[in-house]
Formats: C-alpha cells, structure tokens, sequence
C-alpha cells in the first residue's frame, strides 16, 4: 500500500515538473516568467495533507456561529477556495483565501482520526500568502482538541495555536494549551520570543516541531528561526514553584525595617540659619561709568509729526510713537540700575539630622516559605491533548489571506520534503515573476547622481524640521528657537531653497534630454505585488526613494 502511494507521487510529482511546458505560456504572460501548471503533490502519510485541489467543500466547513456569543461578531467573513491570483507562482494552484475585509472569519475541518502528539510528537507546517499584504490581521492556524464539538469558534479548545499575526507590530505566535493534572484546567502558554513573520505578498511557509524530548523548532521559509524547549520558553512557565510564600503570614505590626534612622541625638548648629535667602544682592558690583541713571529707555519718537487730519477735541492729545532712547544705546544702559544678584555664601538652607544605624532594626521581612498546595511536575510536556481537526479563526482588514498546503504528522523530513519540492519551486518562481514585474530603476547617470543625493539632503531638512515642530509644540516657541535644532532649520530653509532651486533645473534639463529606457508594463492582474509598481512610469527621479522623504517628513 504505502509503496504504491510512493509509485503515484513520483508519477505526479515526474508529471509536475513536467508541466512548466503545460502551465501558462511565457509568452502570454505580461512578466514573460514561466509559470508551471499545478500537480497534486502525495504525501505518503500524514494526519492531515491538504492542498485544497479535490473538493475541499466537503472536508471545510464555515462557522455560523458568533465571536465570543456577541450577534455583532459573527463570523461572516467570506471564505473561498480559489486560485491564487496575485503573482501566481503555480497556475491553476486552488487555496484556501479569507476574502472580506474587516470580518471575522472561521472555517475548520476534522481529521478521520485524532492526531496523538504523545506518539512521535507533532510536525505542522502550512504556507500563508498576503495577497494584499497586511496591515492587521491573523493568518494563524489552531489544531483543535479532540473530540472537537459543536460549531467551530473562538471557544473551542485548541491544542496549538501557530501563525503569524499583525496589528502594529507583526509575530508568530506559538500558543500550547496544557491540562493540568491536579485541577484538570487548561491553561496557554505563549512562546516569550516569537519571531517576526514577513508580511510581503509573497509565499511562505511555516514549520512547527514538537519533540518527544519537549524541545521544538520553528522554522520559516526552511529556515530556523527560534528553538527551545517547552519548559522554558513559554510564559507562564507549565510547571508551578515547589514553594510559595504564606499567604496567612503576615508582617508583624512591631516590625522594624528601616535600617536607618535620623540620629536622635544629633541637634541643629546654633550657628545654622534656615531663613537665610539663596541669592543676595551682590555688593561688589558697580553701576558701569556709562549708565544714565536719568535718561528713560523709551521716548517719543522726536522726527513722527502730528497726522493732519488729527482732532484734538475728537481724538484727544496727539503724542508720538514711543521708540528706543537713541542716547541708551551710545551708553551702557538708562533707567534706574540695580545689583545684580549673587549666591548668598551664608545660605544652608532646612537643616536634617545625620542618619545613623537603627538599633531597633530587624532587617527585611518575607514571609515564611511553605510547599505550593498547588504544585506538580509535568515532565512530559510534549504529550500534548490529541487533535480533533484544524481550523482558522481570524480577524482581518485585509482580503486575500491565502493558506495551502497544510501538513499535520510526525515527520519532520516529510515536511522539508514538502517545502523543498512545493513551496522553494513556487516561492522562486514568484520572486522572478516580482522581478519582472518591478525592474531596478536604470542605472545612475551624472543626472540622477545629483538628484538622488538632493534627495538625501531634502531627507535630512525634513527630520530637522520635524525636531523643530515637536520641540515647538511640546515646549513652546522659545524653547524651540534656543534648541539645537534651531541651527538646522535656518541651515535647511537656505539648503532647502536652494536645493529646491537646482532640482527644478535638473528636471528641466532631464525633460529635454533623451528618456532612458523605459521599463516593461506591469500585469493588470498583479495588483499586490510586492511594493507598489508604480515606479515602472516614473522618470522624473529614483522611484524606490519616495517612500522615504513621506516617512520621514511623518515623524
Ligand atoms: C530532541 O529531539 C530532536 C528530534 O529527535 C533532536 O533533533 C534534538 O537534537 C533533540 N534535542 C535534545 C536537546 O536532545
């Protein structure tokens, strides 16, 4: 049996190869990238081998029911099991895609037979692809505890939950549930370190292993990315402390702690004046020779004439503008003068005693230590509560989250076997399919040189001025004109408008010379290809840079 399986995946899998010349014609493709026709791929034994290409409508099933019970979260996203569409590595390749934006989402399927972890332990991978990228969203999976009941949600009980999650920052999450022996409650435990899933629209592929000797490896794209063991790299820890602090143990009301006292003995010098101020007027200072004690700074403007329209009797007694007494400023100052202040040597301000060792001082108190009524030692961790079935329950604000070729067994060559033969194929095909579709902007002319480094500069003017507005907002006008950055805003207005000056040239300069080549048009089709192709048209200046000068003027 097992060797006929054996026979028929190598047929498939000879016919896959083969069928580059059956998939779509290169030349009828805007990208020009061969693309192969999708074959089944077998897998000779697993608990669960789904590529959604036979009639995944009978296995999957849609959850009608609520998130949390609450009527205003049901889960009507819309589920659909359809070909990729957005930079299709494989043709013809059907998946399982969560298609409505801002929806809850649950779809699940059962296994013929649970999966028992406690066997060999637990191999899961699957591949996710963000057809429209993510911004906040799920694309995680959960292997349901068995025997799995009533209608897939939130509240059915997981073994695992593993995938990648965004909503601000982006995770893998790695979730195990575990029972405990002595209460029979499930508790979670989260890995402490997830790694950062990429969120490109790309595929990838994640890999999960669960070891009889309660080590595990996740892996993405084939690659390592976190390994451990199950006791110490989840929060909580599975395993509770041998001991506890008493909670009937209480700090006695006559206990000292403080180690340290104001010295009672200690008395304040009879030479110590508390009230003497901080600051006097300082006595060696001298009015400067130049000071014109009877000059006012201010006068009236002597050369401002009465208007001649000006009516006493209406307007009342006409006087001039007041302006800076031209006679202050030939001297040192005008006006009454007054000291400067100084720092009063004689200023001690309150005074305390000494500290000094207490006597009384029984050191720090803790409460006595007694054996948790609650504890035990689960040494086999990686026995694992027996999956039912597999399901996805999400969230998201973005379509297309795309998910094939899941694998559940004890086989962890099988599942680089898989991922070796499916996934790299595909996942470089595409990476060329990308590469056609965004070519390299062309190469640097004198011209170009010149504007990409205007660019930089224009980046810089921008942080500066973003340093100036916050200091501006958060500490006011003054502040922010005696701040560091004061320097840098004048020096970037000047940069700035100069710059601002050359490049407008050098657009015209680049509008009347010859254009250099301009890149291949991007299929209709592939509207979220990694990074926006838009760069394809432009030819004003290097494209892949104009992101940045909006980040970093958002700041
Ligand atoms: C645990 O088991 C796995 C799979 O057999 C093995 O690769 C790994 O080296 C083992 N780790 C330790 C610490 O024994």
């Amino acid at each position: 049996m097992l060797r006929a399986l054996l026979l028929a995946s190598l047929v498939l899998h000879a016919e896959r190869v083969s069928g580059a010349d059956t998939g779509a014609a290169a030349d009828e493709l805007p990208h020009k990238v061969a693309v192969p026709a999708f074959a089944p791929y077998l897998v000779p034994e697993a608990a669960l081998w789904e590529q959604f290409a036979g009639d995944p409508e009978r296995a999957w099933k849609r959850s009608h029911a609520a998130k949390a019970g609450r009527q205003e979260d049901r889960y009507d996203g819309e589920w659909a099991f359809e070909d990729v569409a957005e930079l299709a590595g494989v043709t013809g390749d059907r998946a399982l895609v969560a298609k409505s934006e801002a929806r809850h989402h649950a779809i699940s399927t059962v296994l013929g037979q649970p999966f028992d972890p406690a066997q060999r332990g637990l191999v899961l991978q699957y591949e996710v692809k963000l057809q429209s990228k993510l911004n906040c969203g799920g694309a995680y999976v959960k292997l349901l505890t068995a025997p799995v009941r009533g209608e897939f949600s939130d509240a059915t009980p997981y073994t695992i939950m593993f995938g990648p999650d965004k909503c601000g920052d982006a995770k893998v999450h790695l979730i195990f549930r575990h029972r405990n022996p002595l209460s029979g409650e499930y508790t979670e435990h989260h890995l402490t370190r997830p790694p950062v899933p990429p969120t490109d629209g790309l595929s990838h592929v994640y890999t999960l292993a669960v070891h009889t000797n309660n080590t595990f490896t996740l892996s993405i794209d084939a690659t390592e990315k976190r390994s451990g063991t199950l006791f110490d790299d989840f929060a909580p820890p599975v395993n509770p402390p041998k001991e506890i602090d008493d909670p009937d143990d209480h700090k006695p009301a006559d206990w000292v702690d403080d180690a340290s006292i104001p010295d009672p003995d200690a008395e304040k010098p009879a030479d110590w004046d508390e009230d003497a101020p901080r600051m006097v007027p300082d006595d060696d200072a001298a009015m400067p020779k130049a000071w014109l004690v009877d000059e006012p700074p201010m006068v009236e403007d002597p050369a401002a004439k009465k208007p001649a329209d000006w009516d006493d009797d209406e307007d009342g007694d006409w006087s001039g503008p007041m302006v800076a007494n031209p006679r202050c400023a030939a001297a040192d100052g005008c006006g009454p003068w007054e000291r400067p202040l100084k720092r009063n040597p004689a200023y001690k301000g309150k005074w305390s005693a000494p500290l000094v060792d207490n006597p009384r001082y029984k050191g720090a108190w803790a409460p006595r230590r007694i054996d948790n009524p609650a504890y035990f030692e689960d040494r086999e961790l990686y026995r694992l509560s027996a999956v039912g079935g597999v399901g996805f329950e999400l969230w998201t604000m973005q379509s297309g989250i795309t998910f094939d070729n899941i694998y559940l067994g004890d086989s962890v060559a099988a599942a680089a076997q898989i991922a070796e033969d499916v996934w790299k194929p595909k996942h470089d095909t595409e990476l060329a399919v990308h590469a056609a579709l965004n070519p390299k902007p062309p190469a640097h002319t004198a011209v170009s040189g010149v504007l990409e480094s205007l660019r930089a500069r224009f980046d810089e003017i921008y942080a500066s001025i973003g340093a100036f507005y916050d200091m501006l907002r958060t500490e006011g006008l003054v502040a922010a004109f005696r701040g560091e950055s004061r320097g840098a805003v004048a020096a970037a207005m000047v940069t700035g408008g100069l710059a601002w000056l050359v490049w407008n040239v050098l657009l015209l300069v680049r509008l009347f010379s010859p254009t250099p080549a301009v890149a291949p048009q991007r299929a209709p089709a592939a509207g979220g290809a990694p990074e926006a192709a838009a760069t394809a048209s432009s030819t004003a200046r290097p494209a892949t840079r104009s992101g940045d000068a909006t980040t970093t003027k958002r700041k």
